[in-house]
């Protein structure tokens, strides 16, 4: 057996979901706790690890060129991880195909990098994509070090099957981690700086735990508790599914202070009959339900959606009628894909796949009407006094960029320092940002 150099720094590179970015950051605090440091910036790094996401086209190809790239001039390559949902679809491929690989390593196995890192210093190449029974939290280091917007996983997993996604199979069963470990998690990002914090999960709102007084509570109660945290200024929640869109989630969303009116809802399409098809087991009418239920208690709510395009057997007029309820919802922002059929999955091997040129088309369509409604959110926006939570310093001198309640990127000028809530009043509005006014 070979033995290798121990690599001294890291780079993790994520692609994909914001659970990816998080899965990503824990994977960097773990090498850390090993004595490895976070490369500088432009600088090799002795280990690389491609945090890599399956969920649309060519997401294999795509790391193979990623691998190829990571060849240096001199013909050396550092020492290459390859994790998250390629590595956990299509791990034994990967070994076979890419001999500079030398750890493979799934969502859920993740915790066990550095034992798998001791094993492939000593030249062996090593494949995790257990589904442990353990959970890879309890193992995680401690959270130490965040910025002003943190993300902190709560649920994983999908239980639901839609019939064009491969989620279930990456990433497993759903799963909600336990109320007081999410509690302590938010505790320490805050400790750490963050004054904002996403709840992630594949169907957060399916999240379900026991309260400090034993009640079995929903997101909501989750979001009551963190409400509390006396340096913490905002909660928003990503993605949630319509059917887990319970009253106490919605009621929150009237009276939780720090709760963002900010709801990622996705439909993926407005004809029922394809609904039907993806086994999304809700219809339009009981999406705009819920929406509706929203708006009640939030009336200025922002949505979002995702939506696919092309679905097996989408016909024109379902086609039309997924634009009919863009137009309806009036939805702040979305993410729209042509669909992309997954290996493994029910949808793939359905009749009547939608050609490219038509899914183009389609995706084209409806692009155009998404950016006519993201204009006309945004031109609805101004005039309103709000907070801005600063992010970071903008291109020209002395701007400033952060984000408004309704997730809107917004600049102005002044002198604040990043994690400043600052009050401003929107004055001008552009399809991806707008201009604020300090008050
Ligand atoms: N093809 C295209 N888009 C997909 N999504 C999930 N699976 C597929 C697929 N096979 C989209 C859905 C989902 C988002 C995260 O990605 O819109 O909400
Ligand atoms: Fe995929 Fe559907 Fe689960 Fe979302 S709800 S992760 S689209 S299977």
């Amino acid at each position: 057996m070979t033995t290798t150099t121990a690599p001294k720094t890291y780079r993790v590179k994520s692609f994909g979901c914001q659970m990816n970015v998080y899965d990503g950051d824990r994977m960097g605090e773990l090498l850390t706790e090993q004595g490895l440091t976070a490369a500088a910036e432009g600088d090799d790094a002795d280990l690389v690890v491609l945090n890599t996401c399956h969920i649309r086209e060519k997401a294999a190809e795509k790391v193979y060129s990623d691998i190829g790239r990571l060849k240096r001039e001199d013909g050396s390559a550092p020492l290459i991880a390859v994790a998250g949902c390629v590595a956990q679809a299509e791990g034994e491929e990967i070994m076979k195909r890419a001999p500079s690989v030398k750890m493979v390593v799934g969502p859920q196995a993740y915790h066990r990098l550095p034992d798998m890192l001791a094993r492939a210093n000593n030249g062996e190449r090593v494949t995790d994509t257990d589904m442990p029974a353990e959970t890879k939290f309890d193992a995680l280091p401690k959270r130490r070090r965040s910025g002003t917007s943190a993300f902190l996983t709560v649920q994983e997993g999908c239980d639901k099957f839609c019939t064009y996604c491969v989620v279930p199979y990456t990433r497993g069963a759903e799963i909600s981690r336990p109320y007081g470990d999410l509690i302590e998690e938010a505790k320490r990002l805050v400790d750490a700086g963050a004054r904002e914090i996403t709840l992630l999960g594949q169907n957060v709102n399916a999240w379900t735990g026991e309260n400090a007084k034993g009640q079995t509570v929903g997101l909501e109660g989750l979001i009551r508790e963190m409400d509390a945290l006396p340096d913490l200024a905002r909660i928003r929640y990503t993605t949630s599914h319509p059917n887990d869109m319970a009253q106490g989630l919605i009621d929150a969303h009237g009276d939780v202070g720090k709760l963002m009116p900010y709801l990622h809802l996705p439909v993926q399409s407005g004809s029922d009959r394809i609904l039907r098809l993806m086994n999304r087991s809700h219809s339009v009418e009981s999406y705009l339900a819920v929406l509706d239920r929203v708006r009640a208690v939030r009336p200025d709510i922002a949505i979002s959606g995702d939506f696919i395009v092309g679905f097996p057997g989408e016909s024109e007029q379902d086609f039309a009628d997924t634009l009919k309820i863009i137009d309806q919802v009036g939805y702040a922002a979305a993410f729209s894909f042509k669909y992309s059929p997954r290996p493994g999955t029910p949808a793939a091997t359905m009749d009547e796949q939608i050609s490219a040129e038509v899914m183009d088309e389609r995706l084209k369509r409806l692009q155009a009407l998404m950016i006519e409604k993201q204009v006309a959110f945004n031109a609805a926006s101004v005039g309103k006094v709000t907070d801005v939570l600063v992010e970071k310093r903008g291109r020209q001198p002395g701007q400033w960029l952060g984000k408004s309640p309704w997730l809107q990127s917004v600049h102005f000028e002044g002198d604040f320092a990043v994690g400043d809530l600052v009050r401003v009043e929107l004055v001008q509005a552009g399809p991806n940002s707008l201009a604020g006014k300090l008050i």
